[in-house]
């Protein structure tokens, strides 16, 4: 039996769970999320998520990997040996993610170098989708398309590379690297972003509070869905994360730094994206309304469009950009495939550089699937699938079963309390055992009804 691995640092730990929550999440889905549920109004679902839930279960599920030391599925194992299978069912998901998840970084690394000389020209929709992925004719590489695979391989090899290294020398040491790069590239970004002619015009579309919605379920359930994928909760994550901690360590003050730190960069990203849509609205003539997008969209064929017309270094400005999306990507996934690789290390007590070999290396031959013209179609869809019922369904099953089936919230409490500064009292407990359940079982059975009935 191996010692488990530990981090080096309080900062390295805090570093790389920021890096697992800061994602393209927050880049591109936070700020069309905000903007379609109310603008400034969606703030008061937003915060009542993040204190109700977001933080309370970052909090818990720290604790819990401090407290059981395992993997999720060792640690879901040792709080009770008949509930294993929620642990690993995290691990499945992050597994699914991963797979895809992989894709775009690979995008975001040829528009990294696309940005040189703006090679995608003025249609940045046809580049994308005729000549970059190529889905007419991926023909000449046995059915890949083309633009994917060799970028592909390259994120592949950096991930397991670090995770191969390690929880200290390895995911440690790359997110002190990336994650204070990533910081200042997205200051610069943001910079750039609100002195442009028309950020002002966007940044006023963008926190305009709409509170016509504030009482539909589908406001909070935007909410909610944004809180638990932008904080990486309930994928199983956040406990492997810290079972490496070492004995002595604030679980709770973390937690609020990591919850508080990301939403403030969900925050940066909204003003840095509104702020360049206002100029691209402004420039064209249209209103803002016009020009909003998110997800795959924004990024690749808004974002190109937007470049080609900036007043000055267009190409510095893509560079930036993009770059800023690959480092916010590859941390995340370094995360989520390192709670397989604990998972495996775990169960089958083989070595870290095995686990890496089968569980890695089966998730990047999965994720070369994507790289073919019927597989990249098919990634939308099970985006789709999986952050709608994957992660508030195990979110809301996790909460349940440790509140309310084996009652451990007060054995976590008294666990967090003797080594934390911020001590938990009845906000902790009555989110966890009584909002965040009501919440997302009704954010449940409404997905469910307007779903499959
Ligand atoms: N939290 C990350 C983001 O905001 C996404 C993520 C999801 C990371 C699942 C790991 C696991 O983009
Ligand atoms: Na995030």
């Amino acid at each position: 039996m191996n010692t488990r691995s530990q981090w080096g640092t309080r900062a390295g730990f805090i570093l790389a769970a920021v890096g697992s929550a800061v994602g393209l999440g927050n880049i591109w889905r936070f700020p069309a999320v905000a903007y379609e549920n109310g603008g400034g109004a969606f703030f008061i679902p937003y915060l009542f998520a993040l204190l109700t839930a977001g933080i309370p279960i970052l909090i818990m599920e720290f604790t819990m990997g401090h407290k059981y030391r395992g993997s999720a599925p060792l640690t879901f194992s040792r709080m009770n040996k008949k509930t294993e299978w929620i642990g690993w069912w995290g691990v499945l998901v992050a597994f699914v993610i991963s797979t895809y998840y992989s894709v775009i970084i690979a995008w975001a690394i040829s528009y990294t170098l696309f940005s040189f000389n703006l090679s995608w020209g003025s249609d940045t929709e046809g580049f994308l989708f005729s000549n970059y992925l190529n889905l007419a004719d991926p023909g000449e590489i046995g059915g890949f398309v083309p633009g994917v695979l060799i970028p592909l391989i390259v994120v592949w090899a950096v991930v397991l590379g670090i995770l191969f290294k390690g929880v200290k020398k390895g995911i440690e040491v790359a997110n002190r690297i990336f994650i204070p790069l990533l910081v200042i590239i997205f200051l610069i970004i943001v910079l750039r972003a609100v002195t442009l002619p028309g950020a002002v015009e966007g940044l006023e579309a963008f926190f305009a509070p709409n509170f016509s919605q504030i009482m539909s379920p589908d406001v909070w359930i935007a909410a909610y869905g944004q809180i638990f994928f932008s904080l990486s909760i309930a994928f199983a994550i956040m406990i492997t994360y810290s079972s490496y901690l070492p004995k002595k360590s604030d679980i709770t003050n973390n937690a609020f730094i990591v919850g508080l730190g990301n939403s403030s960069f969900e925050l940066l990203a909204g003003i840095g994206v509104f702020g360049i849509l206002g100029f691209m609205a402004v420039q064209s003539n249209v209103a803002v309304d016009e020009v909003v997008a998110g997800g795959v969209g924004l990024a690749f064929v808004v974002f190109p469009a937007i470049i080609n017309e900036f007043p000055a270094m267009n190409e510095l400005f893509g560079f930036l950009f993009f770059a800023s999306l690959v480092l916010a990507g590859l941390s995340s996934l370094m995360s989520i495939s390192e709670t397989y690789i604990s998972g495996l290390v775990d169960k089958f007590n083989i070595s870290r550089g095995k686990a890496v070999l089968f569980g890695g290396g089966l998730a990047a031959l999965i994720s070369l699937l994507y790289a073919t013209q019927g597989g990249l179609n098919f990634l939308d869809s099970v985006d789709y699938f999986i952050n709608q019922f994957g992660v508030a369904l195990i979110g809301l099953v996790e909460v349940v079963v440790i509140a309310w089936f084996l009652r451990e919230l007060s054995g976590l409490q008294s666990h967090a309390n003797e080594i934390s500064d911020i001590r938990l009292g009845s906000w902790w407990t009555i989110s966890l055992t009584v909002i965040t359940p009501i919440v997302l079982g009704y954010m449940m059975f409404g997905l469910f009804t307007q779903n499959f009935l």
